[in-house]
């Protein structure tokens, strides 16, 4: 399966910032599909629009990093699935540790608006991961494993639904997870999934959390990690492309 290098803007960059890294990616990211490495960035809402429109017709797609768990109607300040597939976006991020730890969401919220997905035909990353905390009680899997059987909807399958493991203590903080604990996790994921899906061997279980073009390689080497969600190094369109060339020097 091919990796897919997912790029999560967060709320970062202007309107002018957004331009210069579209176009720095789009000059310097081959033209053709390339045989390793599948590119998705997911830009703030407001410029949704805009990056759908640009990206066309290249190889990165594009998503957005949260929605609505409702369908439509009055919920004031929420982008609906269906609006976010209408503006041509392909994937969405749901349950990132920013919104379940700084916007209160659960896991049946994720579950939900992870429905609201596949009903609009997009597809969600849904995202895992431990605390700190969590971690030095030994819970990891415990929480990792509830998060997967209760964020995931039953409509979930390997070719509509992505799972992103990113441990709360390696995001924006520069530590990164080994490849050895990175590993473990993801297998243990896929052996959770496979309690919930028929086709987990084929669902891809992507790494995020202070990834770079320096540890991306023997992340990627790993098994069971099939890409990476990736924050701060998305930013620049030299340090985003580096990851991807390090999964071909990883490949060989
Ligand atoms: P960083 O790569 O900045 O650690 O962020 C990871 C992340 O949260 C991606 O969703």
């Amino acid at each position: 399966m091919k990796k897919l290098i997912a790029g999560n803007w967060k709320m970062n960059l202007s309107r002018e910032e957004v331009n210069q890294l579209a176009y720095d990616l789009m000059t310097n990211i081959s033209p053709e599909p390339g045989p390793r490495v599948e590119w998705l960035v997911c830009p703030p809402f407001l410029y949704l629009d805009r990056m759908t429109k640009f990206f066309a017709d290249s190889p990165v797609a594009v998503g957005a990093q949260d929605c609505s768990a409702h369908d439509n109607g009055a919920h004031t300040g929420d982008i609906s699935a269906r609006m976010i597939a209408e503006m041509g976006a392909r994937y969405v991020i749901l349950g990132h540790s920013e919104r379940r730890h700084g916007h209160g969401e659960v896991d049946e919220t994720v579950n939900r608006k992870a429905r609201r997905a596949h009903e609009a035909g997009l597809i969600p990353i849904i995202c895992v991961g431990e605390t700190e905390s969590e971690r030095a009680q030994g819970r990891e899997k415990e929480i990792v494993g509830r998060q997967i059987m209760d964020s995931l909807p039953s409509s979930a399958n390997s070719a509509n639904t992505v799972i992103a493991y990113e441990p709360v203590w390696a995001i924006g903080t520069g530590k990164n997870a080994t490849p050895e604990d990175a590993g473990a996790m993801h297998a243990f994921i896929r052996e959770a999934l496979a309690a919930r899906i028929k086709d987990a061997a084929h669902m891809r279980i992507l790494y995020g959390g202070s990834m770079n073009a320096d540890n991306a390689g023997a992340l990627l080497a790993t098994a069971h990690v099939d890409g990476g969600l990736i924050g701060g190094a998305s930013l620049k369109a030299e340090s985003f492309l580096a990851i991807g060339r390090s999964l071909k020097e990883a490949d060989g």
